[in-house]
């Protein structure tokens, strides 16, 4: 399939993923994120929500002061006095964005809005008409909008993209959807919604069911052009969409989604560990992407395979996400070839006689130690020099 249809890639690590049990990050460490989510070329960093407290509010006005080509928004509820400060932090972008939102579902406005649908509706239209007052660019959320009346949705984005909003998303705020009924839903606003073409369909997905990224990727393949994430998919609860899992999908998939992003993958990685390093949140061993086994080979087969073609047991090169090259770890499942290749690494070429008995050795140490490093390797053949 062609590649032709861009997909914008909102990033929302400085506030939803901050907003993650002992994730707060510091001034400087949001500017650091930022500065790499620009490097990256992220379209838009969502930097905060500048209502929440003087340290939001600063940190909001000092990205949007720092960075040049993203769109730099600020979450806002739908309330006058949160749409002002939102503006008044962002107004120093290039871009500024003021993203507002107001829940939809009857659950949120029964119990946490106390409105009624005609309430919301008015709320929404009013705080949209505000927002425009201040800058052109207006994102709406439809909180909780997987879990609303479809019908009333649709009445809602109709009223707020005629209000201005340039932007409405649809988020599936706690983890419930499905990607075929989260397709369905994105279809049906895609065509239930009038004038929805001056509007951007945007999609924002948590991960409390592990579905956040399937569910991203379906809402894409239905039409949605700006999808919201973290950089590891840190978030509330069990986190948001992951970023480099998202974008990788997309270029990796381009058969299948014919679509790309403006993400310079090759920064994907530092993206990683600088947010891991200023948040405290460890990446787990085996997350997609960007965890420490997502290249590392062990078994003996697979090894062997990498070692005559990367392409058998790798969908996608380290160095595309700016890793220098893949692991291949050893441990009891190795093979031969992979320990024959890592020795020749660190400068041993020895015959096929003595590697058959490094080998043996290497097995026999492989089964008390869970992997060999380098080191172990290097004792390994200092042992039997005198053979060599
Ligand atoms: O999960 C959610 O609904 C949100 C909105 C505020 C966009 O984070
Ligand atoms: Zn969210």
């Amino acid at each position: 399939m062609e590649t032709t249809r861009q997909i914008k890639i909102f990033d929302t690590t400085l506030r939803d993923g901050e907003q993650s049990p002992g994730c707060s990050m510091n001034l400087g460490e949001k500017l650091e994120v930022a500065m790499q989510l620009e490097k990256m070329k992220v379209d838009v960093i969502e930097a905060g929500f500048a209502i929440a407290s003087p340290g939001d509010f600063n940190a909001v006005k000092e990205i949007a002061k720092i960075v040049k080509n993203a769109t730099v928004a600020s979450l806002a509820r739908a309330l006058p006095k949160d749409i002002d400060r939102a503006y008044e932090a962002v107004k120093y972008a290039e871009n500024p964005r003021i993203h507002t939102f107001i829940a939809t579902s009857d659950i949120h406005m029964k119990y946490k809005l106390k409105s009624t649908e005609e309430e919301v509706l008015a709320q929404a239209v009013a705080m949209v008409k505000r927002a425009k007052g201040y800058c052109n660019d207006v994102e709406f959320s439809a909180e909780d909008a997987s879990r609303s009346r479809t019908e009333f949705l649709y009445r809602i984005f109709e009223a707020v993209i005629k209000a201005g909003a340039t932007v409405i998303n649809v988020p599936d705020t706690v983890g419930y959807t499905t990607p075929d009924e989260y397709y369905r839903l994105i279809k049906g606003i895609k065509e239930n919604v009038a004038n929805i073409h001056r509007a951007e369909i945007s999609v924002h997905c948590h991960n409390d069911l592990g579905m956040a990224v399937a569910n991203t990727l379906a809402a894409a393949a239905a039409g949605a052009t700006q999808l919201e994430c973290t950089i590891n998919g840190i978030g509330e609860r069990a986190g948001n969409a992951a970023l480099e899992e998202i974008v990788m999908g997309i270029n990796t998939r381009k058969d299948l989604y014919g679509m790309y992003t403006n993400i310079d993958t090759g920064q994907i990685y530092a993206a990683s560990r600088l947010t891991s390093k200023v948040t405290g949140m460890k990446v787990q061993h085996n997350k997609a992407i960007v965890g420490e086994n997502a290249f590392a080979h062990e078994s003996g087969i697979h090894q062997h395979g990498m070692l005559a073609n990367k392409s058998t047991y790798e969908i996608m090169t380290p160095e595309s996400i700016g890793l220098s090259k893949n692991q291949l770890v050893l441990g009891k499942h190795s093979g031969s070839h992979a320990l024959e290749d890592r020795l020749k690494e660190l400068g041993y070429e020895i015959s096929k006689e003595k590697l058959n008995e490094v080998f043996k050795e290497f097995k026999i140490l492989a089964d008390r130690k869970k992997v060999i490093y380098d080191r172990d390797l290097e004792a390994l053949v200092q042992d039997q020099k005198q053979n060599f």
